[in-house]
């Protein structure tokens, strides 16, 4: 058998796989998914689908709500601890706090790390309510050079940040946003088009 025949029928397997294994827990993510049918169709390489799948990025997206209003100091220390462990871990991100207490934060890096550091900011007391927005993969950082980009908002800009991610996590009509702040911006473009 030629190399192009063999080439041809590991891509009809792999098509072949994706059809039998969807509604199923084996079933592949969106980002899994995409990647495969890609291949499938003869759009990738195998190995190009295997350093995809290799160096993917989880991007976790959360909002919570302070239990109490935190303090400058307060907010410097939480962004001190969150930076030593985020670097030594391979985790890039952004915080926003705004002035009524709310956080909305994104963490990215190997799924593992986002995955387990989640858990640990769930139990954290400083802040309830904690409701997960969006767990996806991507090909690359949002925030590569941040070990946490840290935004202090306002209420109206918050109050904006929220109704554009929920109508997006939501497929609502997207409202238009009076924001300006660039990190806002960066997580509003990117967060649209995963
Ligand atoms: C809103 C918020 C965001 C946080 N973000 C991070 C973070 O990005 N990285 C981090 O290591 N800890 C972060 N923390 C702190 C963790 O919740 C937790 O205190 C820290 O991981 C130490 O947990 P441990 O005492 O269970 O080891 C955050 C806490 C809050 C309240």
């Amino acid at each position: 058998m030629t190399e192009l025949q063999d080439e041809a029928q590991r891509r009809r397997a792999i098509a072949l796989a994706i059809a039998l294994t969807a509604d199923t827990h084996l079933a592949p993510d969106q980002y899994e998914f995409d990647l495969l049918e890609s291949y499938a169709q003869g759009e990738r390489t195998l190995n190009q689908v295997l350093l995809e799948l290799d160096t993917r990025v989880q991007h976790l997206l959360y909002r919570s709500q302070a239990v109490e209003l935190l303090t400058a100091v307060q907010l410097t220390e939480l962004l001190e601890e969150s930076r030593a462990w985020n670097r030594a871990h391979g985790i890039t991100g952004l915080l926003c706090y705004g002035s009524d207490g709310h956080f909305v934060q994104v963490l990215e890096g190997p799924a593992h790390e986002v995955h387990a550091l989640y858990v640990k900011i769930q139990r954290d007391k400083r802040h309830q309510n904690v409701q997960l927005l969006s767990n996806k993969a991507a090909s690359s950082r949002w925030f590569t050079d941040w070990q946490m980009a840290f935004v202090e908002t306002d209420a109206p800009d918050f109050f904006w940040l929220i109704s554009y991610l929920e109508a997006r996590e939501h497929n609502l009509v997207m409202p238009q946003i009076p924001i300006t702040e660039p990190l806002l911006l960066t997580l509003l473009n990117q967060f649209s088009r995963t």
